[in-house]
C-alpha cells in the first residue's frame, strides 16, 4: 500500500494560441502531405505562437485560469514551477516572469528541464515540496514555444511539433486524492538522439572561436532510434509504477501518456495490454507541445468528462536528455 497522496490537483488551466497550422498549409512549404503526416503520427494539426510571444506570456492565462479553478489567488501561492524547453532567456526564469505576471508573493519560483517529461519532473518536484512541508499551494506551469526552434525546412521534424501551455495548481490533501506515486528517469547517453535550443553564446575569451550562431539550435531528432527507445521506457516507467503502488492496468480507468506519436501512444498502449479507450489522445489537435502536452491533455479530459472523482489516472511521459517518468494520480 502506498502512503496517503501529500498533494492533489485543485485546479487545471490551459492556453493554445489561436492560430493554426495544418498539414496542407505545411505541404505547402516542404515536401510532405497531409497522408504522410498523418500515418505516421496521428497529427492533423497544430498551434503556432505570434510573433514576439513569449513562454511566459502564453502560460499567464493557463495559470490564472488553473488558480481560478483552485479557488487559490496567486499571493496564496508558495511555489512556482515552470516546466519549459523554450524559455525565452536563460534569466530571468520563465517561472519568476510568470510570478511578476501573476501578481504572486515571493515564492520560491524556478524552471525546470526535462523537455517533453518536464511535467513528470515538475510534478515529482512538486510533491516532494509537499512531502517536506511547509508547501500548501504550488503552481506548475508548463510553458512552450516549440515554433522557434523548429528547423521550417526540415520536413522530417517540422511537422511534429506545436505551441502550448498548461498549468495545475496543487494543493494539500487530505481526502486520499491526488498523487499517489510519482517517478523519474534519465540517459544522458542518448542525449544525442533528440537536441534542440542552443542559444548563441559569446567569442571565447582566449581563442576568440564560437559556434555558428545556428549551430545547435534547431531541433535534430533521430527519429527512429527515439521512437524505439520512447515506447520501452514509457512500457517499463509505467510497468514499475503501478508494481511498486500494488496496482494492475486493470485498477488504471485513464492513462494520459505525453503526445509525440500516435504510433507511440498506440505501441504503449498496446503493450500494457489497455483498450484504445483506456488511452487519451489529443495530439491530432496539438502535435507535440512537449511539457505542456500532458497537462494539455488532461485539461481537455476533464472538461469532456473523462476524469470522474476517484479515478485512478496513469501519466506517462518520454523527452530529450533522455528524460522519462510516470505518475499515478487518484483524481
Ligand atoms: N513527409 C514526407 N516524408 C517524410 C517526412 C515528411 N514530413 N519526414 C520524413 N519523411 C521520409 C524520410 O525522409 C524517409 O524517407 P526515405 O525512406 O526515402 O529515407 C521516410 O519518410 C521514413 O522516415 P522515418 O524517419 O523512418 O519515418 P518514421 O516512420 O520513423 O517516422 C517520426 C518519423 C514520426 C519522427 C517517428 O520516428 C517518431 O515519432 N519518432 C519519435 C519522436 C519522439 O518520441 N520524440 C520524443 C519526444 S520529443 C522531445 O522531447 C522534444
Amino acid at each position: 500500500m502506498s502512503p496517503a497522496p501529500a498533494c492533489r490537483i485543485a485546479g487545471v488551466g490551459a492556453n493554445v494560441p489561436q492560430r493554426i497550422l495544418t498539414n496542407f498549409d505545411l505541404e505547402k512549404m516542404v515536401d510532405t502531405s497531409d497522408d504522410w503526416i498523418v500515418s505516421r503520427t496521428g497529427i492533423r494539426e497544430r498551434r503556432i505562437a505570434e510573433e514576439g510571444t513569449t513562454a511566459y506570456e502564453q502560460g499567464i492565462p493557463a495559470a490564472r485560469q488553473a488558480l481560478e479553478a483552485a479557488g487559490v489567488k496567486p499571493n496564496e501561492l508558495d511555489l512556482i514551477v515552470c516546466a519549459t524547453a523554450t524559455q525565452d532567456r536563460y534569466f530571468p526564469s520563465t517561472a519568476c516572469m510568470i510570478q511578476y505576471g501573476l501578481g504572486a508573493g515571493e515564492c520560491p519560483a524556478f524552471d525546470i528541464s526535462a523537455a517533453c517529461s518536464g511535467f513528470i519532473y515538475g510534478a515529482t518536484v512538486i510533491n516532494q515540496f509537499f512531502k517536506a512541508g511547509g508547501v500548501n499551494n504550488a503552481l506548475l506551469v508548463a510553458s512552450e514555444i516549440y515554433s522557434r526552434i523548429v528547423n521550417w525546412k526540415d520536413r522530417s521534424t517540422c511537422v511534429l511539433f506545436g505551441d502550448a501551455s498548461a498549468a495545475v495548481v496543487f494543493t494539500r490533501s487530505s481526502d486520499g486524492s491526488g498523487l499517489i506515486s510519482t517517478k523519474i528517469r534519465s540517459n544522458g547517453e542518448y542525449g544525442g538522439f533528440l537536441t534542440g535550443g542552443a542559444l548563441q553564446r559569446s567569442a571565447h575569451p582566449l581563442t576568440g572561436g564560437r559556434p555558428a550562431a545556428s549551430d545547435g539550435y534547431f531541433i535534430e531528432m533521430k527519429g527512429n532510434q527515439t521512437f524505439k527507445i520512447a515506447v520501452n521506457s514509457m512500457c517499463a516507467v509505467a510497468t514499475q509504477i503501478l508494481e511498486e503502488n500494488g496496482l494492475t492496468v486493470k485498477d488504471v480507468d485513464l492513462v494520459i501518456p505525453h503526445q509525440a506519436n500516435i504510433r507511440i501512444i498506440s505501441a504503449v498502449g498496446k503493450s500494457l495490454g489497455l483498450p484504445e479507450e483506456k488511452v487519451y489522445s489529443n495530439i491530432h489537435k496539438y502535435g507535440n507541445t512537449s511539457a505542456a502536452s500532458i497537462p494539455l491533455a488532461m485539461y481537455e479530459a476533464n472538461q469532456e468528462g473523462r476524469l470522474k472523482k476517484g479515478d485512478l489516472a496513469l501519466m506517462v511521459a518520454f523527452g530529450g536528455g533522455l528524460t522519462w517518468g510516470a505518475s499515478l494520480l487518484r483524481w
